[in-house]
């Protein structure tokens, strides 16, 4: 199978998950790319897609939309990915356009994937502010999170992304 794993990522999260889910598909013919290296003409040049983003604001990138709007050909096979600090799920939320968009066009959706990421993406300062701010029997739940979630993706993660990659091929 010839697949393109793409992705969104602010931090290196998302990154490190689309890595793995790469590992995770040896022994096919895999592109791996960036969102804005990805050129959407070819997009229906693959057998399946594979595509990631961290989630902001409740959202997956924007940049996302962006390539989604110059598809021109839909490939027969798509699977998605997320990473998120919260603790609910984005797979469904976060996609559902896009996934309803690559329906519409005739691609079958064959996975989602989701996982923690750590939200490494706002200072130190910033976060202790915010966190400051609160009623001090959320902060205390706010720091418990937080340290819960330091360091992921962790190494449990990105083997159930490989393991996810592994499942989509079988
Ligand atoms: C600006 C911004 C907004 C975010 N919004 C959310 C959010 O709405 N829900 C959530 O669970 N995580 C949110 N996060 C956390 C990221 O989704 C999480 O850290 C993710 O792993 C980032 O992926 P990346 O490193 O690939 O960019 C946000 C992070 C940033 C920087």
């Amino acid at each position: 199978m010839k697949i393109l794993v793409c992705y969104f990522s602010g931090t290196g999260n998302t990154k490190k998950v689309a890595e793995s889910i790469k590992e995770g598909l040896e022994g096919q013919e895999v592109d791996l790319q960036k969102i804005k290296d990805v050129d959407p003409a070819e997009i229906g040049k693959y057998d399946l897609v594979i595509l990631g983003s961290g989630i902001y604001g409740g959202m997956v990138s924007k940049n996302i939309f962006t390539m989604m709007k110059k598809i021109t050909e839909f490939p027969p096979k798509v699977a998605f990915f997320n990473t998120h600090s919260s603790p609910m799920s984005y797979s469904k939320k976060a996609y559902k356009r896009i996934i309803k968009k690559f329906e519409t066009e005739g691609s079958k959706v064959v996975g989602n994937f989701e996982c923690i990421g750590e939200n490494i993406g706002v200072p130190k300062e910033v976060q202790e502010k915010m966190l400051s701010n609160l009623p001090p029997e959320e902060q205390e739940k706010q720091r418990k999170r937080l340290e819960e979630i330091k360091g992921r993706p962790n190494a449990k993660d990105l083997e159930n992304a490989k393991e996810f990659a592994k499942s989509i091929i079988e």
